[in-house]
């Protein structure tokens, strides 16, 4: 009788260790689980959360290659001149339309707004003005 016991209560013990084990591991999901969405942010704490979403709506965080890769390449590439745009890397013909509206801050206002044949903010709708602004640096050399 005594050896039967003992026999039957390793097997107990390590089911009741298992089951510790287990409800641990269920804990820690559910907490995961039921964590809030957005942290807390402290004021004048880093928010990482915010900084994020802010890259996100900014063209997700794209590069100035990235920009004139994706959206203004297919129009201010090689075959520009074709649809009378400037072409990247035509610095003159950057210079000459840039002294036409004020500098490059009148080039990022006509990008934004679009003109003739350039469609507003160059197709880009996710770019920040920041991201237009690189692109047009990166095409004009200027
Ligand atoms: C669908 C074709 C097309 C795309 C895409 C495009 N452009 Fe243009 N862009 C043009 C054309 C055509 C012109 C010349 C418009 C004119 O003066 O008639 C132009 C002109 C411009 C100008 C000069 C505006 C001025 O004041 O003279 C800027 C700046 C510019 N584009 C920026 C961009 C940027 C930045 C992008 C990408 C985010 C882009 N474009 C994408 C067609 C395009």
């Amino acid at each position: 009788m005594n050896l039967i016991k003992k026999m039957l209560a390793a097997p107990v013990a390590v089911l009741a260790l298992w089951a510790v084990n287990a409800q641990a591991a269920t804990d820690e999901e559910i907490a995961a689980r039921i964590k809030p969405v957005g942290e807390v942010c402290v004021a004048g704490e880093e928010c990482k959360g915010v900084g994020e979403v802010a890259v996100a709506a900014a063209g997700g965080g794209m590069s100035a290659d990235d920009v004139v890769k994706k959206y203004c390449g297919a129009c201010h590439g090689a075959a520009a001149a074709a649809m009378g745009a400037p072409a990247i890397g035509d610095t003159a013909a950057w210079k000459a339309r840039a002294d036409g509206v004020g500098g490059v801050d009148g080039l990022l206002a006509t990008a934004i707004s679009g003109i003739r044949g350039m469609p507003p903010k160059g197709t880009c709708a996710t770019c920040s003005d920041d991201d237009l602004l690189g692109a047009i640096h990166k095409m004009s050399g200027l």
